[in-house]
Formats: structure tokens, C-alpha cells, sequence
């Protein structure tokens, strides 16, 4: 008796068989780990919410890229926790502000065999934990901040940043940066735009990373996209395409596997997509009270990422997965 559906579990049956059939595989080469690092501490510091994650010292943050290096991970993103804040946010392009003297100390010690990339925002260095300056009325001046962002570019540049990565969803931000870097002849800095970068509850965690609390229990929806809209992502996407983006960013991944799949389909350069600090929580969470297994469902959460056509993921669980993948790529 003849059946009429495809029997599509035949390539199911065995392990092997699913590895020469997969249409998607995750590696460690599309992994870039988030790090912290933190001025005027003398050890590492642990942080609550984002258990296995530390402020770093110079020191520690160095032996950790190092650990990532030889595990084979090919990016780190550095975000800087500042001693002082300022209403400017000047810490963030102080020649001698925290990620600039990490990102000099990491350029030195491992040359090109790591793609440093730097967060370019101004929140984890001003006093009112605002993405950007605020004018009379309080609210982030948006023309004011690109002229700082500009800044932080530069010196983020000329301490040997290979990515800068604006976060801070100021319109013009990726025009103004690329502007700033190739008068100053960083033509070679590339630019990773968090281009779709929604107001996301998700960011909690992080937020204890790097000390920050929004004036006057304020938040960033003045800026930051609204979950509700898809095709004003397209929207931003595009414009940071035009301005000169080398990377698109998508944040946070899995609530919005939509936009990576919609910008897959219509863009053929690099798109990233973070995996953010309340999505790792989350999963670590639930496998703390042994609800889940945690690094199962680490990795099928940055497969459906790389799924939806992410080509890199930004990811607090970069050195797990590295350890449980194993390294390198293999031509
Ligand atoms: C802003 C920035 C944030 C994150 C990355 N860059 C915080 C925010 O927008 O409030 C969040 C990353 C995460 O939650 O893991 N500098």
C-alpha cells in the first residue's frame, strides 16, 4: 500500500545523518562575548544578575579575553564601568576612561587575533544614566549627542577598537561617527550599528553591570523602539545601511527572531543579533532550580538566532557554548 505523505523522519533516524542534513549550525566563529570592565577595583566582581559574569579588573579582563582566544571566539565587546559620571558622559571618550585604556592594554597584548569591538554610548557615564545629553527640557538632545558620540568614536579609534558600536538609537549616529572617523583617517574602523534596538524590560540585568539607574525613574522609550513595530525597524535598519553601517545589529534576539529574518531577507551584509543580559538571566534561572537544562537551551536559542539569519550573536554564554562546541574553524 502506497503511502501518500513523505516520510521526512528518515533523516531524522541517526545522529550523523542530521549532522550532513542541517541547514544551520552554530560555531564559534559567529560568537562575540560581552565583557565588563570596571576602573578603580582591585578584583573581579561578581554580578548578581548575571550569574558567571564579572566586572573585570584590567587584569582579569585580560586573562578572560585570553581564555576566549584560545577557546577560539574571534570577538569581544568591551563596555566600560566608569569611577565618576559626569552630565556629559565624558568618561567615554577620556583618552584615559576605562575602555580605552582596556582597549589599548588588550590591542597590545593580542594584536589582531581578536576582533575588539567598544560599545559606543554615553549611559554608563553620565550621572543620569541617559543614552545621551539632556537639553533645558530633560529629555536626550539629539544633535548634541552625536558630536559626543563622534568623540567617543575617535578615541575609541585611537586606542585600537577594530568595531565601534553605537547603541545609544540617536538618529544620524551612524553618519556622524563614520564622518568623525575618516577625517580623522580611521577609514578602517568599522561600525556595527545596534540599529533595530527595541525599549526592552530585558536589559534589567545589565543595567547592575555597569551601576546605571535612569533619573528620576525615567526609562528609554523616548529612544529606544517601541515593541510593538516591525517595519519602523526596517526603517532604522536601512537608514544605518545608508549612513555607512558595516554591521546591523538586531536587540534583544529572541523576542524580535521577525526583524533578524525580515533584515536576512533584505540586506547582504553582516547582521548581528544580541542575546541580552535578561535572556541569558533567564535561562540561567531556570536552570539553577533545575527546570531546565541551561546550556541545551542556550544552544537552541542561538540556533533559532542563527535560524532567523543572524550571522553573529552577541552572548553572555560565548565561553560556555565555546567550551561545549569546541574551537576553530575548519576551512
Ligand atoms: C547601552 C546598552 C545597553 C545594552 C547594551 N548597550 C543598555 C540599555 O540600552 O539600556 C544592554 C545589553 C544587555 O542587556 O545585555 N549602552
Amino acid at each position: 500500500m502506497s503511502f501518500p505523505q513523505r516520510r521526512l523522519r528518515r533523516l531524522r533516524r541517526t545522529e550523523a545523518m542530521r549532522r550532513l542534513v542541517a541547514e544551520t549550525r552554530l560555531s564559534v566563529d559567529d560568537l562575540v562575548a560581552p565583557l565588563f570592565v570596571r576602573e578603580g577595583i582591585d578584583d573581579p566582581q561578581p554580578i548578581a544578575s548575571i550569574p558567571g559574569v564579572v566586572q573585570h579588573t584590567l587584569g582579569s579582563l585580560r586573562d578572560e579575553v585570553r581564555v576566549l582566544r584560545d577557546l577560539g571566539v574571534p570577538g569581544v565587546i568591551l563596555f566600560g564601568v566608569p569611577r565618576h559620571k559626569d552630565p556629559e558622559g565624558s568618561g567615554a571618550w577620556d583618552p584615559d576612561g576605562i575602555v580605552q585604556v582596556a582597549l589599548r592594554d588588550l590591542r597590545d597584548t593580542f594584536g589582531d587575533e581578536v576582533v575588539l569591538c567598544a560599545d559606543l554610548c554615553l549611559d554608563e557615564y553620565t550621572s543620569h544614566g541617559h543614552c545621551g545629553v539632556l537639553d533645558d527640557r530633560g529629555e536626550v538632545d539629539n544633535d548634541a549627542t552625536l558630536d559626543l558620540y563622534a568623540r567617543v568614536a575617535l578615541a575609541q579609534a585611537e586606542a585600537g577598537a577594530d568595531i565601534v558600536a553605537p547603541s545609544g538609537m540617536m538618529d544620524g549616529a551612524v553618519a556622524a561617527i563614520r564622518d568623525a572617523l575618516d577625517e580623522d583617517a580611521f577609514t578602517s574602523t568599522s561600525i556595527m550599528a545596534y540599529s533595530a534596538k527595541y525599549a526592552s524590560a530585558l536589559y534589567g540585568p545589565f543595567r547592575d553591570a555597569v551601576d546605571v539607574t535612569i533619573a528620576g525613574g525615567g526609562d528609554r522609550r523616548g529612544y529606544q523602539q517601541d515593541p510593538a513595530n516591525a517595519r519602523e525597524s526596517m526603517e532604522e535598519i536601512r537608514f544605518d545601511v545608508m549612513e555607512g553601517a558595516d554591521i546591523v545589529m538586531v536587540k534583544p534576539a529572541m523576542t524580535n527572531l521577525d526583524i533578524v529574518a525580515r533584515a536576512r531577507a533584505e540586506l547582504d551584509l553582516p547582521i548581528a543579533a544580541y542575546h541580552v543580559s535578561g535572556e541569558y538571566a533567564m535561562v540561567r534561572a531556570a536552570a539553577e532550580r533545575g527546570w531546565i537544562d541551561g546550556t541545551a537551551v542556550a544552544l537552541e536559542q542561538l540556533l533559532s538566532v542563527r535560524r532567523a539569519g543572524a550571522d553573529l550573536v552577541l552572548t553572555y554564554f560565548a565561553r560556555e557554548i565555546a567550551e561545549v562546541l569546541g574551537g576553530g574553524r575548519s576551512a
